[in-house]
């Protein structure tokens, strides 16, 4: 055992699949993940991989047929949905793959909202809106509609809502899925930013270039890991995922 502090994420044998109208869909088939704090973790596989599947079983969206799951060393297994709710509130920042704002809700409303919903002043959460969205280039945004934004500016808002409570962790399913390359770079160089202060992140995305951002590559293959790869040669210590490769340069 190493004296390390609990990671902020692990998961143990996580498997799910879906019972649609069709034939079963093994989305995910036995996924084992330990994510440090600090660190930043992009998750790559082609579509249909199962790469939102596991991100919604990550921040309990979803719960998995088999397998554990915990925050910060708890156990979440036993977590009721309202204590999953509440946990997100305060540990998990969710960044979906379709932006999910509250069409009916200004853009200043849908970053206070979580905010407001997990205790925080009024005047507060004012703040936080207004230096989060002064940081992604959205002032004088803040009382537009969703359905006014272009995509990349809704992918921003949706960001500032993940992060306006100050997530320890920051899950995010392709946060430049619509974005031209001008909006990938702007979401690229947030999350560096955001990164290079101690956020920690999982972003899945079909990017190369944004997963280049991360200093570890997941290969999401087919509802399992195929590959895991720290970007900068400094291993994860105590991560316990099997087969990890360093690139050095
Ligand atoms: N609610 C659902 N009901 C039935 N099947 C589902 C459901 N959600 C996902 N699936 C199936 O599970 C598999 C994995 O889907 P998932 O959305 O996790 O893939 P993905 O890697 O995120 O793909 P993409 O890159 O296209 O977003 C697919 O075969 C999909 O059809
Ligand atoms: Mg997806």
């Amino acid at each position: 055992m190493s004296d390390s502090p609990a990671p902020v994420l692990r998961a143990e044998r996580l498997v799910r699949t879906h019972h649609g109208e069709g034939a079963p869909a093994h989305a995910v088939r036995g996924v084992d993940l330990r994510v440090r704090r600090g660190e930043f973790v992009a998750i790559t596989g082609p579509s249909g991989a199962g790469k939102s599947t596991l991100l919604h079983l990550l921040g309990g969206l979803q719960r998995p047929d088999s397998g554990s799951l915990w925050l910060d060393g708890e156990c979440t297994d036993a977590y009721s949905e309202a204590r999953w709710a509440v946990e997100r509130r305060k540990r998990i920042g969710i960044v979906f793959q379709f932006f999910n704002l509250v069409s009916n809700l200004s853009v200043a409303d849908n970053v206070e909202l979580p905010a407001l919903l997990a205790g925080v002043s009024p005047r507060h959460a004012r703040a936080e809106r207004e230096e989060l969205l002064a940081e992604l280039g959205l002032t004088g945004k803040e009382r537009s509609m969703p359905g006014e934004l272009s995509g990349g500016e809704q992918q921003r808002v949706a960001l500032a809502r993940a992060l306006v409570n100050h997530p320890p962790l920051l899950l995010a399913d392709e946060p430049a899925g619509s974005l031209d390359s001008k909006g990938t770079r702007e979401v690229m160089r947030l999350l560096t930013r955001f990164h290079l202060r101690g956020q920690t992140i999982v972003l899945v995305t079909h990017d190369a270039r944004l997963a280049s951002a991360a200093d570890r590559v997941i290969s999401f293959f087919d509802g399992r890991i195929a590959d895991d790869a720290v970007l900068d040669g400094v291993p994860p210590r105590g991560t316990g995922t099997s087969g990890v490769l360093e690139l050095r340069d």
